[in-house]
């Protein structure tokens, strides 16, 4: 990306005070980019029927144009410019889950820039329950679109120095709103047919919460792509297999306990779902774990934070335990780490 290399711009982190709520507002409604935090990850954010502004997110995250990007809302009357119907199942969804955690794939209106749907003819909205990001959407008066705001490819970030250590230099403005209260993304539900959902990525909403909801299960969207078809992404988007990656090798276990430790290198860690009882174990440096109880909404708040704090360069590799729910956040937590263990 050398043309915005060349234009670097010094990044500041706002608190989030009325005065900078209004200033960043003014950034987002001018075309401006401005990262936000959400209670799933930190979004780069633009307006959402700004082609030229939607532009600049992927020039700032590096990420290809094949790659379509999440229009966020602050209320459903802003569904009107965005999307041309809005199904008895989507609204069902909505009631249930808005604001929050999910996002709803739909048909999209002339009005959407072409950039922001990587040309396809839906459109995925989600209305965010974060108050900092619905501020700002009221505030600017603009739907706006947010990939996470992290370099393409890398994991995504769920606090404002994780923003700034990806995207320094790259974009203007990070609002500071804390660490993310969930730390997965938002499940994707496209429904563009909406007698027949499709899961497209697990998230922040079970896929058994939405199967409640509409009275009939949510098929799982069956083709992942290969790492080497990232070209035909735009048929699946979202489907790409390496994504979420640290630099560091991870390989994931369906079991680690701590006796791993007794045949494990200098330089490779573990990475366990809870604390192991064993004293001994827990105070050896290549030891860590994602929480102290095994709880499944503290291991998905600090999945990525401790994904990046072990690829320091420290580790020849690490070995992750996956998580044995199927239920509530297992299915996305696992889904991230095998995305992040993917090689290509
Ligand atoms: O939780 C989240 O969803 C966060 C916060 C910031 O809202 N956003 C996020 O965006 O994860 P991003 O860009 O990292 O992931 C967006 C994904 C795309 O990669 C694609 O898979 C899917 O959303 N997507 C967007 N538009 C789509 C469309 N029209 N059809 C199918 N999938 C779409
Ligand atoms: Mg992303």
């Amino acid at each position: 990306m050398p043309a915005s290399r060349s234009r670097r711009v010094v990044t500041r982190i706002y608190r989030p005070s009325p005065a900078n709520l209004q200033r960043l507002a003014r950034i987002l409604s001018r075309g401006g980019l401005v990262a936000v935090p959400s209670e799933t990850v930190y979004g780069l954010a633009a307006d959402a029927l700004n082609a030229a502004a939607c532009e600049a997110i992927f020039t700032a995250k590096g990420r290809p144009a094949n790659d379509p990007l999440i229009v966020h809302i602050a209320h459903r009357r802003q569904l009107a410019a965005l999307t041309t119907e809005f199904p008895p199942e989507a609204k069902a969804l909505a009631d249930a889950f808005w604001p929050g955690p999910l996002t709803l794939v739909l048909h999209k209106t002339p009005a959407v820039p072409d950039i922001v749907t990587a040309g396809l003819p839906s459109v995925a909205v989600r209305m965010p329950a974060h108050p900092l990001f619905l501020k700002l959407i009221r505030l600017s008066g603009r739907p706006l679109a947010a990939p996470s705001a992290n370099p393409f490819g890398y994991i995504s970030p769920t606090s404002a120095a994780h923003v700034k250590a990806g995207l320094d230099g790259r974009i203007g403005a990070i609002l500071n709103g804390g660490p993310c209260p969930i730390g997965v993304e938002s499940t994707i539900v496209d429904l563009r047919n909406p007698k027949r959902p499709v899961l497209l990525r697990p998230g922040g909403i079970a896929r058994e919460a939405l199967a409640a909801v509409l009275g009939k299960p949510v098929r799982v969207a069956t083709r992942q792509l290969g790492p080497d078809e990232a070209a035909t992404a735009a048929e699946a988007p979202g489907l790409l297999w390496r994504h979420y990656s640290p630099r560091t090798p991870l390989q994931l276990h369906d079991r680690l306990s701590v006796a791993a430790l007794d045949a494990l290198p200098a330089d490779e860690a573990l990475l366990l779902q809870r604390k192991p009882v064993d004293q001994a174990a827990a105070a050896d440096r290549r030891c860590f774990w994602l929480s102290p109880t095994g709880d499944i909404a503290e291991i998905a708040r600090e999945l990525f934070d401790a994904l990046r704090r072990l690829d320091d360069g420290r580790w020849r590799r690490v070995h992750v335990e996956r998580v044995r729910t199927k239920k509530g956040l297992g299915p996305a937590i696992n889904d991230r780490l095998t995305r992040a263990a993917a090689k290509g």
